[in-house]
């Protein structure tokens, strides 16, 4: 698919198909998003992909609203990095998009759910998965991306949702 075809049919999609995702399929779309820049090439970023529907279970009720779209999901991504690297926030965040955009080049749909930063109950999201996926101590869990076959439409984004107003030339 063209990749601004890839661009505009990536939606987040939160209604899963129950099928199974092919093991090659997640091991190429994981491969290819791991090819992302990462800041000095540091490449910090590691993945854990989860497909025992116990343990999504028990990823979703780290954060039972916003991660509802793992009720259906098959497949759930942690998206880790090494916390020594200064980017690597930014490193999995590029992972994380990349996966995002190569699920729909698989006919896969996704959504993305955050973890740092965000709390339940008085818990921190992401230490409450970093334990669950035993995780090492030097690794920080930025989001994970719910994956599968979607089982909602969605319209396309298109180019005029995009404000001209946000775009500057030369200066502000
Ligand atoms: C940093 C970030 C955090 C997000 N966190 C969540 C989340 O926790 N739960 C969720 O359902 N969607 C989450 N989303 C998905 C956004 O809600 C979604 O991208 C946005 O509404 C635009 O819709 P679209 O992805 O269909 O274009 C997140 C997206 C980003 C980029």
């Amino acid at each position: 698919m063209e990749l601004k075809d890839v661009i505009f049919k990536r939606r987040s999609i939160r209604k899963f198909k129950n099928k199974e995702v092919p093991k090659e399929t997640l091991i190429d779309i994981v491969k290819h998003a791991l090819l992302a820049p990462s800041g000095r090439n540091s490449r910090p970023v590691e993945l854990v992909i989860v497909t025992d529907k116990e343990l999504i279970a028990k990823i979703q009720s780290t954060r039972p609203g916003a991660f509802g779209f793992l009720q259906t999901a098959p497949v759930c991504i942690v998206v880790t990095a090494n916390k020594e690297s200064s980017t690597w926030q930014e490193d999995a965040s590029i992972v994380a998009t990349y996966i995002q955009l190569l699920a729909v080049d698989y006919g896969l749909a996704s959504c993305w759910g955050h973890a740092y930063n965000r709390s339940h109950e008085g818990k921190a999201v992401d230490i409450e998965i970093k334990n669950l996926v035993r995780i090492p101590e030097n690794y920080n869990v930025l989001c994970v991306i719910g994956l599968g076959y979607p089982d909602e439409v969605k319209e396309p984004h298109n180019l005029t949702e995009v404000e001209e107003r946000k775009i500057h030339w030369e200066r502000w």
